[in-house]
């Protein structure tokens, strides 16, 4: 059993194979968190709660004579607010009659076989039957109650034993008379009361997402966030909380995921006791959620998962977890398609002739799918028009879109299209017929990015529209993936069909919004693939996974940027989400010129592609190209579905990068390397590998020496060859892929 509850003692203990996870029913109700980390056997772990009376922090009612005991001090597992806690809250409320206090105590709780799900969000899936591994999950649901309000708290916890994760997430409902003003909502709250810990987070920029950053947890509150209205380039809705010392192998790390697209906020608090606090949820300064009589309100779920062995074992968990109970099962033994995009190739300047040229050219050097991108509808001649004008642009495709679809399919090759179905242009005849679709402020000029607006999602007839248009051009030209993009950050978030105490939810339900609507053209086509993509990545999100296989990475496709961006995203996300395509060089984003082995070495730590103009490159490069391609199918499980580790730290500051896969069995690894900058006279670049059998012997594929695996880990690999050639034939930025295969 992972899930035990001793009512004697009124311990609750999670287990899972390398975690435990404690919470305690104090005397009065107060549900305490007790204990997150390294097994420690069931003990319950209150011995380590000291109720030392400090000045200031007051006491609950029952507890007045007992002035150690405060919320203030006591680690909780999910805080009320206004009745004495006064560090970072979980939740916010007003009630009708202006209180904002809220005293949440237990009231009763279930053990669940199974997983739950949930409504209208995307959620960790545990239903046997329906998963790419199969895997007994168990649930925990605790209600809390603030009895004088009518307040309930369903905090829901589903645990995965063999994945060392837990999830969470809240369900509030309003169980009084009057209704109740929910302004914060979180999905986790949790006290670490002794140690020091380090935050890992990742922040960015549109072309520069998801760029690691430490910083050191002190007596403040760092707040990583997005009111975007999507999970965002800026901030990742994923932290780590690790201890100082913490590496890529060794050391205690715990990861809180939030499967959410939009609006998000992680606080972290290091308080006047030393005790840190991490609270993740909905980003609260546009949010207010009305609950009348009876009504709820969810929050998304969390995927936390802790690792005693550093950072790259917490990747690993995050890496199964998304592959195998996030995505889609039908997609983890699927060959995912290499394509050519035409995006980089000729951006909103093609015509069937145009994209039938490439395809020419895709199919001899064996691509499997052609994604025409935007430019394909309306009178979409650049990015300034005809967003929400979902209708083949006939002069661009001469016969329309099903020509050139066929056209594709003739040529032995799958078709995708591009579309952005939460926009629209402001010059377009959907803005022209529905202006109140577009999410702006009453008689306040909206804020335009790219040109564009953003629709309300949260109307039903907006949701019906993009069905209809999207399903009749699925349908018609029989599209097999699509990449859904998103091109701009949200503002004015303002829905005209709601009433004016009711636009604090329209950020929330603007996103499930596009959940309900990915999801019914999902029931609808089920054989249909999305790629998401936001501008590249922002909204790479575990929200979107569970619709979306995978997701573009970034806008940039410069290999050398794409490293950084690539190594960020490793840390919560496996390379099978990752979409990485092989582009023209000097590259469009950077100009930077890189050799195209060594940007098939970087796009070939994803799903791989291509995004430039076939018809323009070498018979040479096509040759290279072919083998690429080769090379991705016949290293494509241990790419796909190895175990990935970071071989290189971004503190370490090298001049490489290198990163490694092995599979289940270790019989074969795939070690990468690429020098990120030109030294002369260089320093040989040497790792320790990982996850080889100590007492194997390997060899390189091509090579003549053995190595035993314990060497290899113990003794580290240098890449002598590597820089040999480097300084017989000087190259900016040489890059090598190791295939090691075990031969006793
Ligand atoms: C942003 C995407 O990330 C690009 O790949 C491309 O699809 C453009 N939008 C098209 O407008």
């Amino acid at each position: 059993m992972s899930i035990v509850f001793n009512p004697d003692s009124r311990l609750f203990v999670l287990s899972t194979k390398n975690s435990e996870y404690q919470m305690k029913i104090d005397e009065i109700g107060i549900l305490l968190h007790l204990y997150y980390g390294a097994p420690v056997g069931g003990m319950d772990m209150s011995y380590r709660l000291w109720h030392v009376d400090r000045g200031f922090s007051g006491n609950p009612y029952e507890y007045q004579e007992e002035r150690g005991k405060s919320l203030d001090t006591l680690p909780q597992e999910f805080t009320g607010a206004n009745v004495g806690d006064l560090r970072i809250s979980s939740l916010s409320i007003r009630g009708a009659n202006g209180s904002r206090s809220c005293d949440l105590r237990y009231k009763s709780h279930e053990i669940l076989q199974g997983k739950y799900k949930l409504d209208g969000l995307p959620y960790v899936r545990g239903e046997n039957g329906t998963l790419a591994v199969e895997e007994d999950a168990q649930s925990l649901i605790i209600t809390l109650e603030d009895a004088l309000i009518g307040f309930e708290v369903k905090l829901l916890y589903g645990v995965f034993e063999k994945k060392d994760v837990i999830t969470r997430s809240v369900i509030m409902t309003n169980r009084g008379k009057d209704y109740v003003r929910v302004n914060k909502i979180s999905s986790v709250c949790i006290d670490f009361p002794y140690g020091r810990y380090d935050l890992i987070h990742f922040h960015g920029r549109h072309c520069m997402e998801r760029q690691m950053e430490r910083v050191p947890v002190k007596h403040d509150i760092i707040s990583i966030q997005s009111k975007r209205g999507m999970s965002s380039h800026h901030h990742n809705p994923f932290v780590i909380l690790c201890d100082e010392d913490t590496n890529q192998t060794q050391g205690n790390a715990y990861g809180f995921m939030m499967m959410y697209s939009g609006n998000h906020k992680t606080e972290v608090e290091k308080d006047f006791t030393d005790s840190t606090r991490l609270v993740m949820g909905l980003q609260n300064s546009n949010f207010a959620w009305r609950l009348e009589a009876g009504d709820s309100v969810t929050a998304p779920e969390v995927i936390m998962t802790y690792s005693a062995e550093g950072l790259n074992a917490l990747s690993s968990n995050y890496h199964h977890t998304i592959r195998e109970n996030v995505v889609d099962a039908k997609y983890y033994n699927l060959e995912r398609p290499v394509l050519i995009n035409n995006w980089e190739a000729t951006y909103f300047d093609f015509n069937t002739e145009k994209i039938l040229q490439i395809a020419d050219n895709a199919k001899e050097i064996g691509i499997d799918m052609l994604v025409l991108d935007d430019g394909w509808f309306g009178k979409r001649e650049s990015d300034h028009t005809s967003l929400g004008d979902w209708f083949v642009n006939e002069e661009k495709l001469q016969g329309g879109l099903k020509v050139l679809a066929d056209g594709v399919r003739e040529r032995g090759m799958k078709f995708g299209l591009w579309f952005e179905p939460e926009m629209i242009s402001e010059d377009s005849d959907l803005f022209r017929s529905h202006p109140d679709w577009a999410m702006t402020d009453p008689e306040r000029k909206p804020m335009i990015s790219r040109s564009q607006m953003v629709l309300d999602m949260s109307r039903k007839d907006v949701q019906d529209y993009l069905f209809e248009r999207m399903s009749e051009i699925i349908r018609d030209a029989d599209i097999y993936y699509v990449k859904w993009d998103f091109n701009r950050s949200v503002s004015n978030f303002y829905s005209k069909e709601l009433p004016s105490d009711r636009q604090g939810e329209v950020a929330h339900r603007f996103i499930l919004g596009t959940y309900a609507l990915l999801d019914r053209l999902l029931k609808e086509f089920p054989n249909l693939m999305i790629e998401g993509c936001a501008g590249g990545g922002g909204r790479f999100d575990a929200g979107m996974l569970f619709y979306c296989p995978q997701i573009w990475c970034s806008d940039d496709t410069d290999p050398i940027a794409r490293l950084r961006i690539q190594e960020g995203t490793s840390y919560g996300y496996p390379v099978s989400t990752v979409g990485s395509h092989v582009s023209a060089s000097p590259n469009h984003q950077t100009g930077r010129s890189t050799s195209l082995k060594t940007r098939g070495i970087v796009a070939m730590s994803g799903t791989f592609g291509y995004e430039l103009d076939l018809t323009k490159v070498s018979e040479e490069e096509k040759e290279l190209m072919k083998q690429q391609i080769k090379d991705f199918r016949k290293y494509y499980w241990l790419i796909q579905h190895g175990e990935y580790y970071r071989l290189t730290d971004d503190r370490e500051q090298n001049y490489f990068t290198a990163w490694e896969y092995v599979n289940a069995e270790a019989t074969e690894a795939l070690v990468n390397i690429v020098i990120t900058d030109s030294h002369a006279n260089p320093e040989l670049p040497y790792v320790k590998l990982h996850g080889l059998d100590p007492e194997g012997w390997y060899m390189i594929e091509g090579g003549d020496r053995k190595y035993k695996g314990a060497a290899l880990m113990n003794g580290g690999f240098v890449f002598g060859m590597l820089i040999e050639n480097m300084m017989k034939e000087p190259d900016n930025y040489p890059s090598e892929m190791y295939h090691f295969v075990k031969i006793g």
